[in-house]
């Protein structure tokens, strides 16, 4: 039996600014090692289970990667294909996994549901997006804008401008509102009023920004909030199970928050356009914005997905093989 403690990834909200800045010199010295071709076999013989609930391509494809790189190996458990939750009750699944496993890593719908899999796993847990929060993809939009700040200004000084729904379907913009938090960052959120973040949202998201520093401004005046825009992210503004609303959504959000090249001209001429991917192109982002030679940064955001989940990995999982290590001399 294990009985070492464990630390599980959930919500970028529950890491102090320390631990986020240190899992980020992990990434950035893997990162490094990667692109010698020499990433350490940290991982050597770890298994990570990986279970979607909900289809994935990038997040998929950069786990089971890491895991390889680092001399591990991942199991792909789609939906469906295991007794999860309806067949079997999550703390059964959480044990048995653990038993055989160095690490889970869920992506699915309820919040709720991750946090009990936290509960009872003995080994780190890591929420790879639930309808709440998308803390890996947080990890790879800061580290996107670490490599591209603009000339003269600091992580802490840059402007973020999230444009779109952060409402109930706002995923991306609660996982920037809980990275800011964190990181001491200065944080705008546009969106219409009815598709706005909450109440109860704004104020933990200051409680924390009282301690690290960092600002949160709501509003619905997209045209302001972009002018000062070092970097603007929108997301999609119907997710699976919203399709019923698209049409009433998309009147909420076209054409105003729409991350086209009118939008992008009212940001300074530095202001990089983000999108974590899949994008609705012509939808909350146009292909003319997604693919510009220099003002988009989306798909060195999607390859940094890779980079963050090798270090990510080897943070949470490397010292507890090593321990195991030591326990057997
Ligand atoms: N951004 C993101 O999570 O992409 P996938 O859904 O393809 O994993």
């Amino acid at each position: 039996t294990k009985t070492y403690p464990i630390k599980h990834f959930l919500d970028n909200y529950d890491l102090s600014k320390e631990e986020i800045q240190d899992i980020l010199s992990t990434i950035i010295q893997l990162k490094e090692a990667a692109h010698q071709n020499a990433v350490p076999q940290l991982l050597k013989g770890a298994t990570l289970a990986m279970i979607f609930e909900e289809p994935s391509t990038r997040t998929r494809v950069s786990f089971e990667t890491a895991m390889a790189e680092l001399g591990g190996h991942a199991l792909y458990l789609k939906p469906g294909e295991i007794h999860f939750g309806s067949h079997e009750a999550i703390k059964d699944t959480a044990k048995v996994l653990s038993s055989m496993c160095d690490g889970i890593m869920l992506r699915t719908e309820d919040h709720e549901l991750v946090l009990t899999l936290a509960e009872y796993a003995s080994v780190p847990v890591f929420n790879a997006m639930t309808y709440y929060i998308h803390p890996t993809q947080g990890l790879a939009d800061v580290l996107t804008m670490m490599e591209h700040l603009p000339k003269g200004k600091s992580l802490k000084e840059i402007e973020i401008v999230f444009v779109g729904d952060s409402g109930e379907n706002g995923i991306m913009a609660m996982e920037h509102a809980h990275l800011a938090a964190s990181l001491g960052l200065r944080y705008t959120i546009a969106s219409p009023k009815q598709y706005s973040i909450s109440d109860a949202e704004i104020k933990k998201v200051e409680e924390k920004m009282q301690k690290t520093g960092g600002s949160l401004t709501v509003t619905e005046n997209v045209e302001e909030a972009v002018k000062k825009a070092d970097f603007i992210i929108p997301d999609v503004w119907y997710y699976y199970g919203y399709e019923d609303e698209k049409e009433e959504r998309t009147a909420a959000f076209y054409p105003r928050y729409q991350l086209n090249m009118e939008m992008l001209e009212m940001a300074p001429d530095h202001c990089k356009a983000m999108h974590c991917l899949p994008a609705n192109r012509e939808v909350e982002i146009t292909s003319e914005v997604l693919d510009h030679p220099t003002r988009s940064l989306v798909f060195q955001e999607a390859e940094n997905r890779l980079h963050v989940q090798r270090g990510l990995l080897a943070w949470y999982l490397y010292p507890r093989m090593k321990r195991a290590d030591d326990q057997t001399k």
